[in-house]
């Protein structure tokens, strides 16, 4: 199966998560800002999250593609909470028909909270989750 690995990033953290689920998956991480999405094969798209929301060009992202009957993986980041910015993502997907094959959020440092993170702990899970999307 082919893959794309697509992040939005700010502050560098959910970039080093998508590089971690791309090298799983022998491909390299594009940045929302320059990537084309694939005619086929599994998307997997990645953002941090900013005053409860995805980062707004990954929306856009979301908003200005095809989506209908394209299978898509979600992944993200965040200062606190239980994967919001992944649930905002999976609702405007499904808005565009997409089919949700999983999903993997983890924290990322914020000023002082989370410090370290993502973790080498963190990668684990990260590449966990994209050796399940293999399947
Ligand atoms: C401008 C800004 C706003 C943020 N707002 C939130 C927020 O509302 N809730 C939260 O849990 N984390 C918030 N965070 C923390 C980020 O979600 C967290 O650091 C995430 O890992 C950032 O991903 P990135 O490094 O890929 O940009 C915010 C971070 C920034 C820089």
């Amino acid at each position: 199966m082919k893959f794309q690995v697509i992040y939005f990033t700010q502050t560098g953290n959910t970039k080093k998560v998508a590089e971690a689920i791309a090298s799983e998956l022998g491909v390299k991480a594009e940045d929302v800002n320059t990537a084309k999405l694939n005619p086929d094969g599994l998307i997997l798209l990645g953002s941090g999250k900013y005053g409860n929301q995805p980062g707004k060009i990954m929306m856009e992202f979301i908003e200005n593609n095809i989506f209908k009957s394209r299978n898509v993986a979600l992944f993200g980041t965040s200062g606190s909470g239980k994967g919001l910015e992944v649930q905002e993502m999976e609702k405007a997907l499904n808005a565009k028909e997409a089919s949700i094959k999983g999903k993997f959020f983890c924290r990322g440092k914020f000023m002082l909270f989370n410090r370290g993170r993502p973790n080498e702990q963190d990668f684990t899970e990260a590449k966990k989750f994209a050796k399940q999307m293999m399947k």
